[in-house]
């Protein structure tokens, strides 16, 4: 059968969002629209789309429940051999992390794109409904594979895309990976490759949703930061509250203070399970001879705290 059916899941965020003065971008509440009528006011929208709404959220409230349950309904619709890809409307305070927990748990082999708007649905001039019909025309596009965001007319990884403006419309950046390639006059222009490939990846998923399933209670992971005066006092409190993980939001090339060391280093003797990332949002840490703590191999502190988590659940990701 013929691939040609493209499922849009709906969970909220901005691009949802309605204000009562046409001419706020700031002043709106996230989250009000339902997903048809958003794809049904996208001008140009053609061929065979599904809609479903999975959540109604501001992104900011994201939870273990809904990225669950989206992580079920894209694994499904993706099952499906009628269906050629799936794009997911979401807001964008949170959306590189829904990109890396989705890349990390499916690993798909078809295309899952991400969506987003910086301006509400009611705005004089909305960044939606383009973003929609771009994200639709890269799940479309043949060859494409993986987790995949795209705002702007620019294609990020899951693994490399952040947030990186609070207000801009074209609010993400891909560091030094660069972007997988951009949408422009219609046609995707591709600059690398997309996120790689495994043979094993649906039974990989399978069983990684099954666990997801399952699995009561999420482990704690929290992210601590350095900085000037910085103390091991929230570590410490942590350890006691019986954290199962800590990240190290570290300065440069993660280097921290040495209150913050000592508490650390406590932690990690008692099991707790630690990992040096990086405040800086670009470059990641290199791994030093006298490295106390492994590195978080490229991710930021957000999608080092999401890896951590999968594997401390048993998750292969
Ligand atoms: C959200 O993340 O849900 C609100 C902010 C946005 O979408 O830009």
């Amino acid at each position: 059968m013929h691939h040609t059916k493209i499922v849009i899941l709906g969970t909220g965020g901005t691009i949802a969002g309605t204000a009562s003065n046409a001419s706020s971008d700031i002043d709106y509440t996230a989250a009000q629209v339902g997903v048809s009528q958003l794809v049904g006011g996208v001008k140009g929208l053609d061929g065979d789309i599904e809609t479903e709404q999975v959540a109604q959220i501001d992104s900011k409230d994201m939870s273990f429940e809904v990225w669950t349950a989206l992580a079920n309904r894209v694994h499904h619709h993706l099952a499906q051999n009628d269906v050629q890809g799936v794009v997911i409307t979401h807001g964008t305070d949170t959306l590189e992390e829904t990109a890396y927990f989705l890349q990390s748990v499916l690993n798909p082999a078809k295309p899952v794109v991400l969506t987003c708007a910086m301006r509400p649905a009611s705005a004089l001039a909305p960044d939606g409904p383009q973003n929609i019909l771009d994200a639709v025309s890269v799940a479309r596009h043949e060859g494409a594979q993986g987790v995949v965001v795209v705002c702007a007319g620019d294609i990020h990884s899951a693994q490399d895309v952040q947030k990186i403006h609070t207000c801009q419309l074209n609010a993400f950046g891909s560091g030094d990976a660069g972007l997988i390639g951009f949408i422009q006059e219609n046609s995707l222009k591709l600059l690398r490759n997309w996120p790689l490939d495994q043979q094993i990846r649906v039974q990989v998923a399978t069983e990684n949703i099954a666990i997801l399933n399952q699995v009561k209670c999420w482990p704690g992971v929290e992210i601590v930061m350095n900085y000037a005066g910085a103390s091991g006092a929230l570590v410490d409190a942590l350890v006691a509250q019986g954290v199962q993980g800590l990240i190290v939001a570290g300065t440069g090339n993660g280097t921290v203070h040495q209150s913050l060391l000592d508490s650390l280093l406590k932690a990690q003797a008692q099991g707790v399970h630690i990992i040096r990332s990086t405040r800086c949002i670009q470059g990641g840490v290199l791994a030093r001879t006298d490295d106390s703590f492994p590195s978080s191999n490229g991710l930021s502190p957000v999608k080092a705290r999401i890896h951590l988590m999968l594997s401390l659940m048993g998750l292969r990701a």
